[in-house]
C-alpha cells in the first residue's frame, strides 16, 4: 500500500510527479503529499484527501525550475488521514516517502525524543525520517548515514529520500517493499511500480531488499551490503502507456467488467499456446494447496471445485494471511497455486517463501508481468486482464477462474480422467461463446431493479451450493466493498445452523443457482428463507424453472453449457455491487478505507 514516485532531470517535476501519483492512486488514496526541489531550495506540500486535491495545492504554488522530487500517495497505518499524517516527513536536512511498515517505531520514537526530536505527526514513518537525520548528522555521507538507518528498522519499507545538500539526487532503498528504478534520457525516476513512469520509459532496474541506489538525471549506482557498487541488470516493460481513459463508460469499474469477455479470451489464448506447464507438470502431484487473499482468494475456492471434480486430486484451500503462520502440513508431491493480481501482496507473498524455504513446488497465477510472486514460484501462469485500474477486482477475478479452470483440464488430462480432445472442447465452447453469454448479462435489465431492493437494506445474504457457494462470496464480497452494505454469504445448506435467525420481512437473499444438479436442494433453501420473510433475488440459468418459481426476481443468465455459467453468474454478481453502489452515490472505483495492493500483512 502507499505508492511513491521519485523525478531527476530537466522536466517539471512537480507536473512529472502528480501525474505518476495519479497513476499510483490504486496504491492509496487517503492522503498525497511531495517535496520538491527548486532553485529556492526543498519545498513540501501535503494534502488530506486524493492527489487531485494535491494538484491543485501544487499549482497554486506555480514552483520555479522544480527539477527534482518525490511524492507520495498514502493509505494509512499508522495514524489517521490527514494533512499532518501525509508524507513526505523529515527534517530541514532530509525528507523521505515510505511504502510498508516500521514494526520497531514506538521504541525508535522513544529514543528519537532523547535526541531532542519532536513529533507533530502520528506516522511510524516520521520516526524513520528522523533516525536518517540523525545518522546523516553524524556521518556527513548519505549512503553511509542510509546503511546505518536500515540498520535500526524492523519492518517492511521502500523509501525515496531526498537530501537539502544533494537537491538533484534521489536516494532509495527497499526491504518487502516494491522498487523500481525507471531509466529515462536525462531523467531517471524511482517508483513503486512501472505504471507510474511508462509514459516516460519502458527501461527499468529492480532493486533488491538491502540494496542502496543513488539517482541523479545522469546516472544510477547501485550499492549493496557492505558497500559494494553493483552492476544490475536493466528490464524492459512489456506494457504500453497506462490508460486512463474510461471509454466513455461512467466508471473504471464498469468499464473493465465490460471488458471480462476479451480479457477471458485473451487468457485462455496466452495459456493455450504453451505458455501453461503441461500434462507433465501436473501427473505427479498427489495434493493441491491453493492460497490467496480476497477476490483471489474465490477464484482458488472455484478452483477447488474444478480440480477436484475434473482431476480428482484433493485440494486444500487457506487464506494465505493464516498458511504463512500455522506450519502447513506439505509432501513432496504436493503443489501449492498462489493466486495475485497484483503480484506483490504481502500475505500471499510471505506464503510463497514458506513454501519455498520448504523445497515444495509452487505455481503462482497472477496478472503482473515480472512481479515478486511471480518471479519467486518455481512457475508462473500469467492472466492477461490487463490494467485494472478499479480497486474492486472483476476482471481479473474472471481471468483467474479461466486460469484455475486450464490448470484443473490440464490435471484431469494428466491424471487421464478425461482425454485432450474433452478439455478442449470445454475450453473452445468458452472461447467461442463468452461474449455472447456475457453480453446477455450486461443487457439485462432485472440487475437495476434488484439492485433497487439491496440499496434500501442494511443487511443481505448470499446463499449457493458447490461453485456458487464461492460466487455467493465473491458477490457479498463485491457488495460490501463498493456499497457498504453489510453482507454474508452462506452454503446455502448452512444458513439454518444460526444465520437465519437474522432473516427478517424483506431482507435481501441472493441465492446463486445456475447448477441444476443442486436446484431441488437449494430450492429448499429458498424456501426456507422465504417463509421467515426474505426476499430472494436469484441468478439463475433461464430455462431453472425451479428456481425462478420460488423467487422473488430472478437474474437471468443464459442456459449455455455448465462451464459459462461461472463466468455469466459472476458478471451479474459484479453488476449487482456496481448498480447498488451507485444508487447509493458511493465512490465506486476508490472506495473508503481500501488500496488495490495490499503490500502489508
Ligand atoms: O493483488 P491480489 O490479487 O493478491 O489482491 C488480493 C486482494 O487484496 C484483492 O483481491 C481484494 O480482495 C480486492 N479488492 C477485491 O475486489
Amino acid at each position: 500500500m502507499c505508492g511513491i514516485i521519485g523525478y531527476t532531470g530537466y522536466g517539471d517535476a512537480s507536473e512529472i510527479i502528480t501525474s505518476g501519483l495519479h497513476l499510483l492512486e490504486y496504491r492509496g488514496y487517503d492522503s498525497a503529499g511531495m517535496t520538491i526541489c527548486t532553485d529556492s531550495g526543498l519545498m513540501t506540500v501535503k494534502t488530506e484527501g486524493r492527489v487531485s486535491e494535491l494538484e491543485k495545492k501544487v499549482k497554486s504554488k506555480q514552483f520555479k525550475n522544480a527539477f527534482c522530487g518525490i511524492g507520495h500517495t498514502r493509505w494509512a497505518t499508522h495514524g489517521e488521514p490527514s494533512e499532518k499524517n501525509a508524507h513526505p516527513h523529515g527534517t530541514g536536512n532530509v525528507m523521505l516517502v515510505h511504502n510498508g511498515i516500521i514494526e520497531n517505531c514506538a521504541e525508535l520514537r522513544q529514543m528519537l525524543k532523547k535526541h531532542g526530536y519532536r513529533f507533530d505527526s502520528d506516522t511510524d514513518t516520521q520516526a524513520a525520517a528522523y533516525m536518517l537525520d540523525l545518522e546523516y548528522k553524524e556521518e556527513k555521507d548519505s549512503i553511509k548515514a542510509i546503511a546505518d538507518l536500515i540498520k535500526h528498522l524492523k519492518g517492511s519499507y521502500a523509501f525515496g529520500i531526498i537530501f537539502a545538500d544533494e537537491p538533484d539526487t534521489i536516494y532509495s532503498v527497499k526491504k518487502d517493499s516494491p522498487l523500481l528504478i525507471g531509466i529515462g534520457e536525462n531523467e531517471n525516476f524511482i517508483a513503486s511500480d512501472i505504471s507510474a513512469f511508462i509514459n516516460h520509459t519502458k527501461k527499468y532496474i529492480r532493486l533488491c531488499d538491502g540494496e542502496i541506489a543513488r539517482i541523479t538525471k545522469s546516472d544510477i549506482e547501485v550499492y549493496g551490503t557492505g558497500g559494494k557498487r553493483l552492476f544490475k541488470d536493466i528490464e524492459t516493460a512489456d506494457i504500453g502507456a497506462v490508460e486512463l481513459e474510461k471509454k466513455g463508460f461512467e466508471h473504471y469499474m464498469l468499464k473493465e467488467i465490460y471488458e471480462q469477455p476479451e480479457a477471458v479470451r485473451k487468457t485462455i489464448r496466452f495459456l493455450s499456446n504453451g505458455n501453461m506447464p503441461d500434462t507433465r507438470y501436473f501427473k505427479d502431484i498427489e495434493v493441491f494447496h491453493i492460497t490467496a487473499c480476497g477476490t483471489a482468494m474465490h477464484a482458488g475456492l472455484i478452483g477447488k471445485y474444478f480440480i477436484e471434480n475434473f482431476a480428482r486430486v484433493p485440494v486444500y484451500t487457506e487464506l494465505a494471511g493464516e498458511f504463512r503462520y500455522k506450519n502447513p502440513i506439505l509432501s513432496k508431491n504436493d503443489i501449492v497455486a498462489l493466486i495475485s493480481q497484483s503480484g506483490e501482496t504481502a500475505d500471499t507473498l510471505a506464503a510463497l517463501r514458506l513454501v519455498n524455504s520448504r523445497n515444495i513446488k509452487t505455481l503462482s497465477i497472477v496478472n503482473t508481468d515480472g512481479s515478486a510472486i511471480a518471479r519467486e514460484s518455481d512457475n508462473v501462469i500469467y492472466t492477461k486482464a490487463g490494467t485494472e485500474i478499479a480497486v474492486a477486482s472483476t476482471k481479473a477475478f474472471t481471468v483467474q477462474v479461466a486460469a484455475m479452470l486450464l490448470t484443473a483440464l490440464k490435471t484431469a488430462e494428466a491424471k487421464e480422467k478425461m482425454t485432450k480432445g474433452e478439455a478442449d472442447s470445454i475450453i473452445g465452447y468458452i472461447y467461442n461463446n463468452i461474449e455472447r453469454s456475457l453480453l446477455s448479462v450486461f443487457h439485462s435489465d432485472t440487475i437495476e431493479k434488484a439492485s433497487e431492493i439491496i440499496s434500501a437494506r442494511h443487511d443481505v445474504f448470499f446463499i449457493g451450493r458447490g461453485y456458487d457457494n464461492y460466487l455467493g462470496m465473491e458477490g457479498s464480497l463485491k457488495l460490501k466493498e463498493i456499497s457498504y452494505i453489510h453482507s454474508e454469504a452462506y452454503a446455502a445448506g448452512e444458513l439454518k445452523h444460526g444465520t437465519i435467525s437474522l432473516i427478517e420481512k424483506g431482507t435481501p437473499v441472493i441465492a446463486i443457482a445456475t447448477d441444476e444438479l443442486y436446484y431441488d436442494k437449494i430450492k429448499n433453501n429458498i424456501e426456507e428463507v422465504k417463509s421467515r420473510g426474505g426476499y430472494i433475488i436469484s441468478v439463475c440459468p433461464e430455462n431453472a424453472e425451479k428456481i425462478k418459481e420460488v423467487s422473488d426476481t430472478a437474474i437471468l443468465i443464459p442456459n449455455d453449457d455448465k462451464p459459462l455459467r461461472p463466468f455469466s453468474a459472476a458478471a451479474a454478481i459484479q453488476l449487482l455491487a456496481y448498480h447498488t453502489a451507485k444508487k447509493l452515490g458511493k465512490d465506486i472505483d476508490k472506495p473508503r478505507n481500501l488500496a488495490k495492493s495490499v503490500t502489508v500483512e
